[in-house]
């Protein structure tokens, strides 16, 4: 077993926007029972011992914590690399010096359009024009920007925009990664799946881009797999290299890996209850599909299970309702017909206008939570 070179901390799931997109979970009202300042360290701390390098904040929003400063100060006194991840609201110039006095060493922030109309609807959310100031004040301070861009139906065509848009902001990396079909993006998956010739034309504005900008820009394009022949090699393979924790405490192999992980009837991995160490070796959750011995054929005899790992656990799960099936994703998965029925759904000609995305919900948090401080 490797030790684990990552940490993605998901500190609140309060967050101003409400993107459709969403992967944090439906029932979003479990988690407001957030990790107190003393609890975030303490994980921060193991994690650290356990021999992670990368620690990523992230949430919802991770700025709506009053604590932020002060947890990112403790992880680089560890000699974690830290990056936030952040919808750029609520990073105020005087956050942003703390942040960035507190040892902070990279921001990735996330846009949902290049025109504002569209951004503010898919983000239900007037947050275009703060983003854009966001960028401006990370690049002054010097943090390397990633801008992090979810793509699907109601965006996609506007590629070449955002990467204008990207340029113009002088951000370091782009990353154009289309929609995983998971937490809120569940229900939504009709009106978020791209048609194939989107995509053929959103491949084709990110090669010229490529060849315009040179390496000025590190343009990251990650193909939806529904239009693949073999899955993605998720997460490396379960509880292979890095892992998550949700604001309550749970631990996950996965950051979609909620409802799977409640499906599944093990014992909770929770660092209320345990520590890293014991969740991350021996918690039967963190178990349960690392290496190979759980795969069911066509996975148990192919010759990509080294490669791919079977694809992805919580794909197979939200499909199927048993995440030890081959994701269906590939051509070889006895399920492969759920992922051709809504491809073809996708391009159907007939189908009806693209409606509006159910967005994400708001959600409370308790007192304990909300004076983390
Ligand atoms: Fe990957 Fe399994 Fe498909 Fe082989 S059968 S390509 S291991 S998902
Ligand atoms: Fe959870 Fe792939 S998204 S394993």
């Amino acid at each position: 077993m490797d030790k684990p070179y990552g940490l993605l901390a998901e500190l609140t799931y309060s967050c101003p926007l409400q993107c459709g997109y969403c992967s944090n979970p439906l029932q979003l009202d479990d988690y407001r029972d957030e990790l107190s300042t003393e609890e975030w360290k303490r994980v921060f701390s193991e994690a650290a011992d356990l021999g992670v390098l990368q620690l990523h904040l992230s949430g919802g929003e991770p700025l709506q914590r009053h604590d932020i400063v002060e947890l990112v100060q403790h992880a680089n006194q560890l000699g974690l690399y830290t990056n936030l991840i952040t919808s750029g609201l609520g990073l105020s110039t005087r956050r942003a010096e703390q942040l960035r006095a507190a040892g902070l060493d990279h921001v990735q922030l996330s846009i949902q359009a290049d025109d504002q109309a569209l951004s503010d609807q898919i983000a239900v959310t007037s947050s275009f024009e703060r983003k854009r100031v966001a960028a401006g004040l990370i690049k002054k301070l010097g943090w390397p920007l990633t801008l992090n861009v979810v793509l699907h139906r109601q965006n996609i065509d506007r590629i070449g925009g955002i990467l204008d848009m990207a340029e113009a902001m002088e951000a370091d990396r782009v990353e154009l990664a289309n929609t995983q079909y998971a937490g809120w993006a569940g229900p939504n998956q009709a009106e978020l799946l791209p048609t194939r010739d989107q995509l053929e034309g959103a491949e084709a504005v990110v090669q010229a881009a490529r060849e315009r900008i040179g390496d000025r820009i590190d343009i990251i394009y990650v193909i939806p797999d529904y239009y693949s022949k073999y899955p993605k090699p998720c997460m490396d393979g379960w509880a292979s290299r890095q892992f998550t924790v949700v604001p309550n405490g749970e631990a996950l192999p996965c950051p979609a890996a909620h409802e799977l992980a409640r499906g599944l009837n093990l014992p909770p991995a929770t660092v209320r209850e345990h520590s890293l160490e014991w969740i991350w070796t021996e918690s039967p959750l963190f178990q349960q599909y690392r290496g190979d011995a759980w795969m069911p054929d066509p996975c148990r005899s192919c010759d990509r299970k080294e490669i791919d790992f079977g694809g992805c656990r919580c794909q197979a799960f939200a499909l199927t309702g048993d995440a030890a099936r081959t994701d269906p994703v590939c051509h070889l998965s006895p399920d492969h017909g759920l992922v051709e029925a809504a491809v073809a759904a996708a391009n159907d000609p007939q189908r009806p206008k693209d409606g509006p995305l159910i967005p994400r919900a708001k959600v409370g948090r308790t007192k304990r939570a909300v004076g983390a401080t």
